[in-house]
């Protein structure tokens, strides 16, 4: 199997036969989901998009990624919470992790670098200095095409475009990937007649990383993104049966409903590899944008192993005991290290010649069994290799587990109200025309 879901040590926290009881639940669920008769079923074609997307489009963007390729050093790709997590997250599995920082010339693909995602001059001080004199395109994207984070970098880019290149020849190197009809990113896009990508309508953004939105960034950082759109496709298949027994999304979804009812109400993806970090990053918002709501949901957090177990490795172990994890592990590495053999006494010698993923196997066993006996329910997931059809196929397990468990929580898993209060309130405080009370009421709290 490509990717295969271990449930054993929860033997000791959830009952037997408690997963059967939850399968009624889960038929419903299942149906809300497939039938488009739950809350939010407006937002639900990621479901079937593994098998159909637009190929035309597809094609474009790889051309566009191959152009990429052939004109620039560095692509700037601009876009924030599910407008850049996913491309970051496919970006980091599938390269070296410090492939961004390589040089050129130690690089088959472009440097990716992201910008937009937060509100720092002085990141985007650094982005401009990484950047240099070398060739560079930019890829907007912006569902609304009107999200503040992005829009002010994007101004900021192109702007450097136009300087560098040229009003008209920055046009040839500025990729926009947003709504198909709305917004004001759009309305640039059609007056300049930027390259344009589709952010589907019925696709919301945290489950957008297999459109434009993620692909043409994993594309050109040289990612497979046929292999990625295959495995979500396998997954697709495989994850489209209801029963438990047979569907271990759906079970993983249903675990953590019996988790979060019993009081574990934060969840740890853990791993054991940097270059998962960011995919942990993403599942984040996956999680916690889909199911905090309604003064409900389990709390996503990321375990960064082993060096989080230096940090908050004690709480795991023996604080409050409302945590659970999952923990996303790879078989085979992509490369390893073998630990050197020495005469000097530094106390490794029963070490010597092993290999590092060896070692870090054991790490993950070994704390996998002391967090259980600490009290710390865990669920493994764990896929072969670390390429890009079982990204594919992960993104999906994580995908369609999310919109069951929502369901299982009463809760519109595929709205995000909650996003839009911080917005309002800087919008008035920034005097935004049309928030002119706002501005007043905040600046006299402030
Ligand atoms: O999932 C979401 O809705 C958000 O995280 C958005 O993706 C994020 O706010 C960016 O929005 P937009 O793509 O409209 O710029």
């Amino acid at each position: 199997t490509t990717l295969s879901f271990d449930t054993s040590k929860l033997s000791s926290f959830v009952n037997e036969g408690e997963l059967e009881m939850m399968q009624p639940m889960v038929n419903m669920a299942d149906s809300l989901l497939r039938e488009g008769t739950g809350a939010g079923s407006d937002y639900t074609d990621w479901i079937k998009l593994p098998t159909e997307y637009d190929h035309d489009e597809f094609a474009r963007i790889q051309a566009a990624a191959k152009k990429i390729a052939s004109d620039s050093k560095v692509l700037v790709v601009i876009g924030i919470g599910g407008s850049y997590l996913g491309a970051r997250a496919a970006v980091d599995f599938l390269n070296d992790y410090f492939n961004s920082a390589y040089s050129d010339a130690d690089r088959t693909a472009p440097q990716i670098i992201f910008a937009g995602n937060n509100i720092s001059g002085q990141y985007l001080n650094s982005i401009i200095k990484l950047i240099g004199d070398r060739d560079f395109s930019v890829n907007v994207i912006s569902k609304s095409g009107t999200t503040t984070e992005p829009a002010i970098a994007f101004r900021v880019f192109k702007q450097m475009l136009e300087k560098k290149y040229g009003v008209e020849a920055a046009k040839e190197r500025i990729y926009a990937t947003t709504d198909s009809k709305r917004g004001a990113l759009k309305t640039l896009a059609d007056e300049e007649g930027y390259e344009e990508f589709v952010v589907p309508d019925g696709v919301g953004g945290r489950f957008s990383v297999l459109t434009a939105v993620g692909l043409l960034p994993i594309a050109a950082a040289g990612g497979d993104i046929e292999q990625l759109m295959a495995g979500a496709a396998q997954a697709q298949a495989d994850y489209a049966d209801a029963d438990l027994m047979k569907n271990e999304a759906y079970q993983y979804a249903a675990y953590r409903n019996i988790l979060y009812r019993k009081g574990y109400t934060t969840e740890l993806l853990v791993n054991y590899e940097p270059t998962l970090v960011q995919f942990g990053e993403w599942w984040k918002q996956l999680q916690g944008e889909s199911e905090g709501k309604d003064g409900k949901g389990i709390f996503p957090a990321t375990g960064n192993f082993s060096t989080d177990l230096h940090s908050f490795g004690q709480y795991i172990q023996e604080g409050r005991r409302n945590l659970f994890e999952t923990l996303v592990r790879v078989t085979e590495p992509v490369t390893d290290v073998t630990i050197p053999t020495m005469d000097a006494d530094d106390g490794l010698g029963y070490l010597q010649g092993e290999t590092m993923s060896y070692v870090n196997r054991m790490a993950s066993d070994g704390t996998l069994l002391a967090h259980v006996d600490g009290g710390v329910p865990n669920m493994v997931v764990e896929i072969e290799k670390q390429d890009a059809y079982h990204l594919g196929y992960m993104i999906y397990f994580f995908e369609i587990a999310v919109g069951i468990s929502g369901y299982l929580n009463g809760i519109n898993p595929f709205n995000q109200p909650g996003v839009e209060a911080y917005k309002k309130n800087m919008f008035g405080l920034l005097g935004k025309p049309g928030y002119e009370s706002l501005t007043e009421e905040l600046r006299a709290r402030l």
